[in-house]
């Protein structure tokens, strides 16, 4: 059987359809109601979406893998995001990168075997004045150094 929004978000997106100018334009939204009901937008899921803005699933799977915040694959619990874009990478968001890299023992992208880290680098997270900045699952911090990055890491995998 088909994957399919519940009927809650179907509705929902029925509204925001009759309030933006074309259904394509409701992508976004869709996509973020899609996120709060299914782990990860696979192709199962961009095609629900698609089928209820009627639009090519291709387009629904262009720009949910254009976007960071929409995971396309499964994740690992705890998602940890740094900025790599030019304000963060001058404040050493790369070493950042690399340390996350060695202390998880993954590549950026990857997700560890154990299923609790996934690293990614995304782009601006709009906070560049508090550079380099970290996402760790719902929680945005700024001026991250090398012991700071350690520190959340070791919260994270010890369950604090
Ligand atoms: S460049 Fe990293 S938050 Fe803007």
């Amino acid at each position: 059987m088909a994957v399919q929004l519940s009927e809650a978000a179907q509705a929902r997106i029925e509204q925001l359809i009759e309030r933006y100018p074309t259904p394509r334009a409701v992508m976004l939204p869709a996509l973020h109601l899609a996120t709060q009901e299914f782990p990860y937008l696979d192709d199962e899921v961009c095609q629900a979406v698609a089928d209820l803005l009627q639009v090519p699933m291709v387009d629904v799977k262009g720009v949910a893998t254009f976007y960071t915040m929409f995971p396309t694959e499964p994740q690992g619990t705890c998602e940890v995001h740094i900025c790599f874009n030019l304000s963060c990478s001058l404040q050493g968001a790369r070493r950042l990168l690399r340390r996350a890299e060695r202390q998880l023992g993954i590549e950026v992208g990857q997700t560890t075997p154990d299923g609790r880290f996934t690293l990614r680098g995304v782009e601006c997270m709009a906070a560049c004045d508090r550079a380099p900045m970290m996402y760790l699952n719902d929680e945005l911090y700024g001026n991250v150094t090398e012991e700071k990055l350690d520190e959340l890491l070791h919260q994270k995998s010890s369950g604090e």
